[in-house]
């Protein structure tokens, strides 16, 4: 059997699994929009009050429950996956009435939920609520710095000159809106934000800041900051990955080369960069003691990669396929939960290098997402839903 079959069988394997889990886990959670498992069990955004510090609805996490949902609707057919992510796509509508509470990741939150719901059945009340989405984003636009503006003041002080690199993986709803409503310029202000991306984030040896504060009045880069990652100048891993997936994105919304070429120079630090145990830890840099690992950038990773290979001529296409599929095999063997023990599937994530207890060892339901999203791809299918 050729190594391409053999890994094509093996994500047909693994994705009976995760289907066989998550027929018991979407009923077990029908009624929230889960973050954290603790103790094998997902708790609850829907249950936190939206306001100052963004812990309710307006979590940036809040569509990839749903994300997850419409990938197993896409992969099955089972009407019950659609019920239950539409019902989740219709509790966000709150935060439309909490201006303070929104962020830049609307991205993160519609693009999982109502694009997809859209992408998938037409629905016109799911495009209203992605069109209202990318025009909160849009609305964040600085013209003379040319970037998106990640927080509010309830978020960080001072942050109107504030970018991050997770925004790569909120534009792709800026691409959505201007094909669909033909309005150019959602396009031109997500490819204007890329290309600051692509000068002032990413780095020579293909690393990537987290954080880039620009002066909002004249659009000068003033300094970084060291975010989730170790410490300032470091590398974030979760943040590699979203900025490998995110250039794949623009490059394959766009069609401009220098994204292509910036992910791949993305990829190969990546790709470089993961250990011998092919676990992936917070931060490339980070000392070896003590051991921090962060399974979600090596599913976000493992899904940049494989989508990378497509866009690629067929010789350079193997590299980063293999690279995936050895990703995705090692969390299957050392941190995954296919039965019945826990609701996650993903083990040891984290929140950040420095973050609260709970968050330093634990699954997110974006680990869980964005490995189904892999496993689904890796097999020949899949639903690109960004
Ligand atoms: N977008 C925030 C994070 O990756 O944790």
């Amino acid at each position: 059997m050729t190594e391409e079959k053999q890994v094509c069988r093996w994500a047909e394997e693994t994705a009976r699994k995760i289907c066989g889990k998550m027929a018991w886990v979407r009923e077990r959670n029908a009624e929230k929009l889960p973050y954290l498992a603790v103790r094998g069990s997902y708790d609850d955004r829907r249950r936190e009050k939206t306001g100052p510090g963004n812990r309710g609805p307006e979590w940036w996490t809040n569509g990839f429950w749903a994300g997850l949902l419409w990938q197993m609707y896409h992969e099955t057919g089972e009407a019950c996956y659609a019920e239950t992510a539409r019902r989740t796509e219709i509790w966000l509508d709150e935060c439309f009435q909490e201006y303070y509470g929104l962020h830049h990741d609307v991205g993160f939150m519609w693009l999982p939920s109502a694009v997809a719901d859209y992408r998938l059945t037409g629905d016109k009340e799911a495009r209203r609520r992605g069109m209202h989405a990318a025009s909160l984003l849009a609305a964040r636009f600085n013209p003379v710095g040319r970037f998106l503006r990640a927080w509010n003041e309830n978020e960080m002080k001072n942050s109107s000159g504030v970018a991050i690199i997770d925004c790569m993986m909120n534009i792709p709803l800026l691409y959505w809106a201007a094909k669909e409503s033909g309005d150019v310029r959602f396009l031109h202000i997500a490819t204007q934000h890329a290309d600051t991306v692509m000068r002032h984030f990413v780095r020579p040896d293909g690393s990537v800041e987290h954080i880039v504060e620009f002066d909002p009045v004249t659009g000068e880069k003033l300094r970084t900051y060291k975010g989730q990652g170790y410490a300032e100048g470091s590398s974030w891993t979760r943040g590699q990955a979203w900025a490998l997936y995110g250039f794949v994105l623009s490059y394959l919304h766009t069609g401009k080369t220098e994204y292509r070429d910036t992910a791949k120079r993305i990829a190969h630090y990546f790709m470089a960069n993961i250990p011998e145990s092919g676990l992936i830890p917070v931060d490339f840099r980070q000392p070896p003691d003590p051991v921090r690992e962060d399974s979600s950038a090596a599913c976000i990773a493992a899904c940049g990669l494989l989508e990378l290979a497509r866009c690629v001529p067929e010789t350079e296409q193997a590299a980063y396929s293999r690279a995936a599929a050895g990703l995705l095999k090692t969390l299957a063997e050392k941190r995954a939960d296919f039965s019945r023990a826990g609701e996650e599937l993903i083990q040891k994530c984290a929140g950040a290098y420095d973050c609260r207890e709970e968050e330093k060892e634990c699954s997110l339901i974006y680990g869980d997402y964005f490995f189904t999203e892999a496993v689904f791809k890796l097999k020949g299918g899949g639903f690109l839903l960004w």
